[in-house]
């Protein structure tokens, strides 16, 4: 009965999400508390899905649609300070800092996708910049905080 609940599962699981499909999600790394996990899905939205659909934007010269996506982007904040103070406790300083940058470098983009000429390279040259921001923070959210030692010798 298990494996043909299993084998259905699989299935479905195969028919429905193609071979090349991203995974949908980072794991949750060991180091947090499960308490955070609600505050941090709150604070990051939809930012991967936004950032995927003004992929499309950029490509296709199609900057209409840029706009409301990075301004989504810049403007992701938590409801509540204590949920706030909780997660500068327990997250790499990096992870603040690299949300403010894609921030900045968000509001750019929908800066130039609004101008009356938008300049299709510029946009394009962004949207490259914010994605190595992209994975900068998920590379530091993996990770954690770094113990003060290797802070000191700016180690790994
Ligand atoms: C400030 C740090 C930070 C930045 C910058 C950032 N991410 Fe994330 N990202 C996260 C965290 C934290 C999660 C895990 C969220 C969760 O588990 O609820 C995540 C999850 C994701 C996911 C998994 C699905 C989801 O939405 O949970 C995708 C896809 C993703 N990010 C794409 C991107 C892209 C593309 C960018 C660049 C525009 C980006 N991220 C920038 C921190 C960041």
């Amino acid at each position: 009965m298990r494996l043909t609940v299993l084998f259905t599962a699989l299935i479905i699981g195969c028919s429905t999400t193609p071979v090349a499909s991203p995974p949908a999600s980072l794991p949750y790394p060991s180091y947090l508390p499960a308490s955070a996990r609600e505050g941090i899905a709150r604070r990051m939205g939809r930012h991967g899905t936004e950032m995927a659909m003004m992929l499309w934007g950029v490509l296709l010269l199609d900057v209409s649609r840029l706009g409301p996506l990075a301004d989504d982007i810049a403007d992701r904040r938590n409801e509540s300070d204590e949920v706030d103070a909780e997660l500068q406790r327990l997250l790499p300083a990096d992870f603040f800092a690299l949300e403010a940058t894609i921030g900045v470098a968000a509001r750019e983009l929908a800066r130039l996708a609004r101008a009356p000429n938008p300049d299709a390279v510029a946009i394009a040259r962004i949207y490259g910049a914010m994605t190595e921001t992209c994975v900068r923070c998920h590379d530091s959210y993996m990770r954690g905080p770094r113990p003060a030692a290797a802070l000191l010798q700016g180690g790994p």
